[in-house]
């Protein structure tokens, strides 16, 4: 199952506001639609809007009525900027856009069609490599869950957050399918709730034992001892280690550090961005306060109560016992080790 792909000449896409209730597919056959898409998060997660960004330029192409190829490329310029503003915290959007815009401007086109062609491609290669990375990640990360360990994850960060496998919910899976026993225990993030409606999905079918546990519990299952490590993903990585990943993370980096428990975020290269110093260069999405008083349409207060709803934080890189990538576990002085990593050395 990949929640997002390529079918019949358009993106096919796991909706995933509507889990975990109903399994149903978003089909979307222009560049807007899947701009739409990533902004009102049919499609979630790094990676995964990563490749939805990278399907929606090769959707892009075959929209544009260019027919030289300068002219196309002026077309997919206009289109990559579209996607780019859809959301702006995760860099593997931006990442893929640019992956894609490198390609047309690569000068070995002589006409449209084979432009189109070679985008298509691109886009496919980038599913593709994900989810070798993916695994990648889960191998070299399934060593820090011990047989018997109680892990705590942030968010979701499965196959569904990426094209397949995932990130650090990956890593969970890469243990569990060497035959580790372990517990996770699932926070249920709010306001979207990826960790109990996604991430349960998720493990429910895996069949990894889990409780899903509010947001605000964390601390007392660290202070009560039950809590070994602690994974979670990325939306952004700055070259010192800082990184920008689903709110609440932050908070939970602190409460690790008080009780000594090990903090790992799993990503990906492509969700590390060596242009920007330090996590304060990365923009947070503020979305719209109707997902906390109104979750999913549901009125919790008064629809005119007053709400703020910032998406990420950024959590400083001195929580970090390490950032699990697929050439292997980076660890501090970050911005060493990150940049050996990006450059496709082993770490
Ligand atoms: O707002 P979301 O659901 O797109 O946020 C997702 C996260 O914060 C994930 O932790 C991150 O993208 C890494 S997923 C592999």
């Amino acid at each position: 199952m990949r929640s997002v792909e390529w079918e019949d000449g358009a993106v096919k896409m796991i909706d995933q506001r509507a889990l975990p209730w109903k399994l149903e597919y978003a089909r979307l056959h222009t560049v807007e639609a899947v701009a739409e898409s990533i902004s009102n998060m049919t499609v979630r997660g790094a990676p995964a809007i990563g490749a939805s960004a990278a399907y929606g330029m090769a959707l892009a192409a075959r929209q544009s009525e260019a027919i030289t190829v300068a002219a196309m490329l002026v077309d997919l310029r206009r289109y990559g900027e579209l996607l780019n503003a859809a959301r702006p915290t995760a860099v593997n959007l931006a990442w893929a856009v640019k992956q894609l815009l490198q390609v047309a401007e690569s000068g070995e086109f002589n006409n449209v069609d084979s432009l189109r062609e070679a985008l298509l491609l691109a886009a496919q290669q980038i599913a593709d490599d994900d989810v070798a990375i993916n695994r990648r990640m889960g191998a070299w990360g399934s060593a820090l869950i011990d047989q018997g360990a109680t892990v705590l994850h942030h968010c979701n960060t499965g196959a569904l957050a990426t094209v397949d496998y995932g990130t650090a919910l990956g890593v969970i899976r890469a243990a569990h399918e060497a035959g580790k026993d372990f517990h996770v225990l699932l926070d249920e993030t709010r306001p979207r709730l990826q960790g109990s409606r996604l991430s349960a999905w998720e493990l429910e079918q895996l069949g990894v034992s889990y409780d899903i546990i509010p947001d605000t519990a964390a601390g007392y299952y660290m202070g009560n001892g039950e809590v070994n490590v602690i994974l979670v993903g990325a939306d952004r990585v700055a070259a010192n280690g800082d990184f920008a990943n689903k709110i609440g993370t932050y908070q939970l980096a602190i409460l690790a550090a008080a009780h000594g428990i090990p903090f790992y975020s799993v990503a990906p290269t492509s969700t590390i961005d060596l242009s920007l110093a330090t996590g304060a260069d990365i923009p947070i999405e503020l979305r719209d306060p109707a997902e906390v008083t109104t979750p999913y349409g549901n009125p919790i207060v008064p629809a005119h109560f007053k709400a703020r709803n910032p998406a990420f934080d950024v959590t400083p890189h001195r929580y970090l016992s390490g950032i699990v990538t697929e050439n292997g576990i980076a660890r501090p002085p970050f911005g060493e080790t990150l940049r050996r990593s990006v450059a496709g050395e082993q770490v």
